[in-house]
Order: structure tokens, then sequence, then C-alpha cells
């Protein structure tokens, strides 16, 4: 059995299951159509909780930016909101202060600091090397640190096209990751150094829709072996 035609970064993110405009990137902090929904957390309520210095939030694939920009007056003047996404907001709005909107793709950006909080609502859905990804942003907690990241099963793939969501989610699980498949949410709490024994080999844009009706990426990757002889 052959498997999909795979492309590498350039390709996926010029193609038009990433480039699609009738994606939801609207999400504001609370209500209907908004993050807390989302995550089943305020992102807001649970920065403000936090000690002070403790209250930084990076938002991976942040879309329009609406919930970072909702949170920044609300939070006392230390709080650090940081979004990246891929095309940026497309509404030139001013920048509250607390807040750096990054253009860049989420699968080269690095962060040049740690943060308390690490959301990805829906953006996983377009990336290839997901789990390379999810691995990076680990490392990018403070030590308690909370990162959530919708993350479909589905999208992760074997070579041949065949499943592989379900080994990967033992292997995220094994690294300290929580998955909540009603919500299709990811949690990790505290930095870590973590190593996922599988192979990035590429995307398939032509995956078609996932659970949120969306056409979304399907995700390539084989099992890394490791040599254990000698
Ligand atoms: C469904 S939208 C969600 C936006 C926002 N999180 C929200 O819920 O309103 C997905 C976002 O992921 C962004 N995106 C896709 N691929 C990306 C990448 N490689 N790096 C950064 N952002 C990316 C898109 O530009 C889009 O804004």
């Amino acid at each position: 059995m052959t498997g999909p035609v795979l492309v590498g970064r350039a390709a996926l993110e010029c193609s038009s299951v990433v480039a699609n405009n009738t994606m939801n990137r609207e999400r504001g902090l609370a209500g209907v159509n908004s993050y807390a929904r989302e995550l089943g957390l305020d992102p807001l309520a649970w920065l403000s909780d936090r000690r002070p210095g403790a209250r930084s939030w990076l938002d991976l694939c942040s879309g329009e930016g609406r919930a970072l920009r909702q949170a920044a007056p609300a939070l006392p003047a230390d709080a650090v909101l940081t979004g990246v996404d891929l095309v940026g907001p497309l509404l030139p709005l001013p920048t509250p202060p607390a807040l750096e909107e990054i253009t860049a793709s989420v699968s080269t950006w690095a962060p040049t600091r740690p943060y308390d909080l690490i959301t990805c609502v829906h953006g996983l859905h377009y990336v290839g090397d997901q789990l390379g990804l999810l691995t990076r942003a680990a490392s990018w907690l403070t030590e308690e640190g909370l990162l959530m990241a919708h993350f479909d099963p589905e999208s992760i793939r074997r070579p041949d096209g065949g499943p592989a969501g379900r080994a990967v989610l033992a292997a995220l699980r094994a690294a300290g990751f929580a998955y909540d498949a009603r919500r299709h949410l990811l949690t990790l709490r505290g930095a870590r150094s973590t190593t996922l024994p599988f192979t990035y080999l590429g995307a398939d844009p032509t995956a078609g829709p996932n659970y949120t009706g969306q056409p979304a990426v399907g995700s390539h990757y084989s099992r890394t072996v490791t040599d254990t002889a000698g």
C-alpha cells in the first residue's frame, strides 16, 4: 500500500488548507465563541490568580489575537502576552502594551523566555510536525506552567497512511501529557524535555475535514528505531 503524497513545510504553509479564509480565527476570551469555552479554562481568571511575575501567556496560532487583546487591559502591568500566527491579525488594530504579536510559523519560531500558560486553540490541525511543536512547547513552559492544545489523534498517520493516533497518544501520556477526548484537548503541567519515538515524514494537505468539520492536515510519522544492541 502506498501512502499519500507528502509535502514539506513551505508547500504546506502555502496550501489552501492552511490559507483557508473560512477558519474561525476570531475567538474571544469568554462567551460563545471563545477560548474559555474551547479550553474549559478561562485564561484571564487563570493568569489573574497567579503570583506577580508569573503571568505570561503564549498563544500559538493566535489568529486575530482577540483573546489576548481582551486579556491585556484586564491583567496587572507585569503580565506578558505573546501571540504567534502565520498570517497574524488581518484587522489592523492598535496593540496593547503588554501584547507582542509575532507573524511567524510556529514550526520554526522559538521564544526567548519561558511562559506560564501556553495555548494552541485549534491551531495544531494546520501544522505538519505536530509532535515536534508539542515537544518544543513542553520545553517552553515554566516549572509550574500549563500547556493546552487541541489535538486530533486521527490526524497522525503512519507512512502508508494508516492510523498512528493510539500509539502517539500512548507516547504523549508516557511523556506526561493528559488527553481529554471529549474536548480533543492535550494538557501538560510543568516544563519538560521530552523525546517522542516518532520521526516526522511530511504533511498531507489533502487529508480532508477533521472533527471540527474544517479541512485539516494529516501528519505522517514513522516509529523511530532505537538501537539497543551493544
Ligand atoms: C482555526 S484558526 C484558530 C485561531 C485562534 N487560535 C482562534 O481560536 O481564534 C488557526 C490559526 O492557525 C494559524 N496557523 C496555521 N498554520 C500555522 C503555522 N504553521 N504557524 C503559525 N500559525 C499557523 C492560521 O493562520 C490561523 O490563524
